[in-house]
């Protein structure tokens, strides 16, 4: 019988509460604790991984039958749960290649041995910091995977406001816009406290307890993120808003997600 998986102690980390939020099969009890502990502060904290997840895997299947893309680069990428970006991808475009980019050396190993075997096309997993964004569009094994004279579809999912802005996440997002070909896109959904003042900075506080730096944003804060964009119907809302053909009739509030979610276009030149 094989072993059980065991990892050492240690603090957790953003990738790491996530997968436990989504009942995922990998975390160790110093994500539990700090994942109980943000439970009790804000107990729709599953609602909100579980929307979260439902908006990537809309827009990416928005991305791949819509719009002709067959790249993405999905950076902040997480433990894979399944569907992962590139199953959605690849059922739509089978040919769709995928580079996953995370900074989370347990991500990353994860990642490895959860996606080997169950990809079919070209699936990159590769280590490396948004906050470096040159370091990332410089990477050989990038470059193995990705045309960038192609479009490509950045996929920055429930990781920009891990990002504060002393390391600045607005530049970091610019540059790679600008290593990108015309008619790529740019999804993103991002925490915020608009909805729940109170319930988000409770848990920034149990977050910055766990050695995390969030920086949950506002509406008008995360709109610059697409400063350039064309932004798709119906714009920034709350991310089960985001091409949901269940309409309002999803039973969840805004305050149980507390995040926006938007995609935006390059324009042509
Ligand atoms: C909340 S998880 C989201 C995972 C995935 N995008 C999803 O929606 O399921 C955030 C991920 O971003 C990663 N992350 C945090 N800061 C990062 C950084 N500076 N550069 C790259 N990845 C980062 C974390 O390791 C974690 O895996």
């Amino acid at each position: 019988m094989p072993a059980p998986r065991r990892t050492p102690a240690r603090t957790t980390q953003p990738g790491r509460l996530y997968n436990y939020y989504l009942s995922g099969s990998v975390q160790d009890d110093a994500d539990r604790i700090a994942g109980e502990e943000v439970e009790k502060v804000t107990p729709t904290v599953r609602t909100m991984a579980r929307t979260n997840r439902a908006f990537m895997h809309r827009a990416t299947h928005y991305l791949a039958e819509h719009t002709g893309i067959r790249q993405f680069l999905d950076i902040g990428s997480g433990i894979p749960t399944e569907p992962n970006l590139h199953q959605i991808a690849q059922a739509v475009a089978p040919t769709a290649k995928i580079v996953y980019v995370d900074n989370d050396p347990v991500v990353l190993t994860h990642s490895r041995d959860l996606l080997t075997g169950i990809s079919h096309g070209p699936v990159t997993i590769m280590e490396g910091d948004i906050t470096q964004p040159d370091t990332i569009l410089n990477a050989p094994v990038l470059h193995e995977t990705l045309d960038l004279e192609e479009p490509v579809a950045l996929s920055l999912i429930s990781v920009l406001h891990f990002i504060s802005d002393r390391h600045y996440p607005l530049e970091a997002v610019s540059t790679l816009l600008e290593a990108l070909a015309p008619g790529s896109y740019l999804t993103i959904s991002h925490s915020t406290a608009d909805f729940d003042p109170q319930g988000t900075s409770a848990a920034v506080k149990v977050y910055r307890a766990s050695g995390m730096d969030p920086q949950p944003r506002t509406r008008a804060e995360i709109v610059r993120f697409f400063d350039g964009l064309e932004l798709v119907a119906p714009g920034i809302v709350t991310p089960h808003r985001w091409r949901n053909p269940r309409g309002d009739t999803t039973g969840i509030t805004d305050a149980d997600v507390g995040f926006y979610a938007a995609c935006g276009r390059k324009p042509m030149r």
